[in-house]
């Protein structure tokens, strides 16, 4: 490559957010972004040429991933590694390693990791805030956690609706374990607590953990709770299995768990019991599990994300939610109930919608489901002080739809790629809109990694 390439790309390997490392044959470090110096706590270039385990005296050969990597001549993909930096903190990072090879032989190896001391941090605080609201003989009715929703708030009139709200709710008598799919912002989440709420299990702890937000090992500590000692950092903690004793544990998006963690899943499920990571006796839990997925059903199988014999554990009884678009008629029923609830809330005297408006409601796709609708009138109610809600209020991505009918005019043809990053901009803008700016909602919703949405916002300059 011509070196004013080389250069460049070095420098954008500054402004990223994950670390970056190179080391060569010897194990020296002959490379390091701003972001791996930033975490690991080195000072300019001073660990340049200085072997790895020189600098990171916690690490040894076995646990080095670039080492290994080396060694092993193969790659290591998203693990985890906890080490002590320059300064004395503790810091979790995931790393991916990947030999460098020249010819046959291997010259070095090249990291890229993901600091998550921060993201760890907060996961045991949230474990330990549920295990001091879940203190045995402590009622927790005292204590506001977040919403508490039951069949009451589950707005829906359809057919499809009234058939589901029968069959949770015959789900909340029993015990078995549930399974709820549906996209982004169907109101699966609703079900799950509407379901708890109802069960003879209301008094004990509803807990809800999102399985696709946290590495593998952390998830598994998460859940089954860990032993002093059995790993860097390790304490005597409980997990969410243990809190949720005698209550219901709500494992979100169970499609992402990873496939190992699933394995000890089936086994605390089919057992009624836990074993703590790193301890060698078991302890006996009583939770009722509800899991949610939100991919097709079909495609959950046939691509193995998930193992066959959990799905079928735990796949008792279903409960599939339409999208938004597919039961329409609920709609002036939502917005109406949306209309109020934020008329309340923002002190607001909307009334209704304007045909126009309806007939722009009933049309639109809605990506993002009742979730979206809601927004769309929160954030009206808190704009605008009117009695009925015109065209003219709508947020953005609306605005289009009423012209839907209007033959397509290009005004100007415009090169290829400059009208493609435009239309991608506006895509995402639109998502973002209708995710109330929120990132990880919006990245469902165009079905890409959020980290790539990031980097596209970043890149596209856009403004939210
Ligand atoms: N039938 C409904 N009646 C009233 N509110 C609803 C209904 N469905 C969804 N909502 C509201 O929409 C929002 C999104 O619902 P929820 O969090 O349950 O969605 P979800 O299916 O879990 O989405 P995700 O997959 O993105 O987590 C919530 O504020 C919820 O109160
Ligand atoms: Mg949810």
């Amino acid at each position: 490559m011509d070196d004013k390439y080389y250069e460049s790309i070095i420098k954008i390997l500054d402004y990223i957010d994950e670390g970056i490392q190179i080391i060569d044959d010897k194990g020296r470090i002959i490379y390091y972004n701003k972001a791996a110096r930033l975490f690991d706590g080195i000072e300019g270039e001073t660990a340049l040429g200085r072997h790895i385990l020189e600098i990171y005296p916690s690490l040894s050969y076995e646990t080095s991933t670039l080492i290994q990597s080396m060694e092993t001549m193969s790659t290591i993909m998203d693990k985890e590694q906890v080490f002590i930096n320059y300064k004395g903190d503790h810091i979790t990072t995931i790393n991916s390693s990947f030999p460098i090879k020249a010819g046959k032989k291997i010259v070095g190896a090249v990291e890229v990791s993901k600091n998550i001391t921060q993201v760890k941090a907060l996961s045991e605080k949230i474990v330990h805030l549920q295990s001091t609201l879940h203190k045995p003989g402590v009622k927790n009715q005292n204590v506001r956690t977040n919403e508490k929703y039951t069949f009451m708030d589950i707005i829906g009139q359809t057919n499809e609706m009234l058939k589901l709200k029968t069959l949770a709710f015959k789900a909340s008598q029993s015990d078995s374990p549930v399974m709820i799919g549906g996209n982004t912002g169907t109101g699966k989440e609703l079900f799950v607590q509407a379901i708890h709420y109802a069960s003879n299990r209301k008094d004990k702890p509803f807990i809800a953990q999102n399985c696709a937000a946290l590495p593998v090992n952390l998830l598994e500590s998460m859940l089954f709770g860990s032993v002093r000692g059995s790993f860097t950092g390790a304490e005597n903690r409980p997990g969410l299995f243990e809190l949720a004793d005698g209550g219901t544990l709500f494992l979100d998006e169970i499609n992402s768990m990873p496939l190992e963690l699933q394995a000890k899943l089936l086994r605390a499920i089919q057992n009624n019991n836990i074993r703590r990571v790193g301890a060698t006796s078991t302890i006996d839990v009583d939770v009722r599990i509800i899991a949610a997925f939100n991919t097709d059903i079909n495609e959950i199988l046939s691509s193995g994300q998930m193992r066959k014999d959990l799905f079928y554990r735990l796949n008792v009884i279903t409960l599939i939610i339409p999208d938004l678009k597919d039961r329409k008629d609920d709609i002036p029923l939502l917005v109406k109930f949306f209309i109020e609830k934020y008329n309340k809330k923002r002190n607001k005297f909307i009334t209704d919608l304007s045909n126009e408006v309806t007939d722009i409601f009933m049309r639109y796709d809605w990506p993002g489901n009742v979730r979206e609708l809601e927004h769309t009138i929160e954030g009206i109610a808190s704009i605008y002080d009117i009695d009925i809600i015109r065209e003219e209020h709508l947020p953005y991505q609306f605005k289009t739809l009423n012209k839907k009918s209007a033959p397509i005019k290009i005004n100007k043809i415009k090169p290829m790629k400059e009208a493609l990053l435009e239309a991608e901009k506006k895509l995402i803008v639109d998502a973002l809109q209708s995710s109330n700016q929120n990132i990880s909602q919006a990245s469902k919703l165009l079905k890409i990694p959020r980290q790539t949405l990031q980097y596209r916002i970043k890149k596209l300059e856009i403004h939210f």
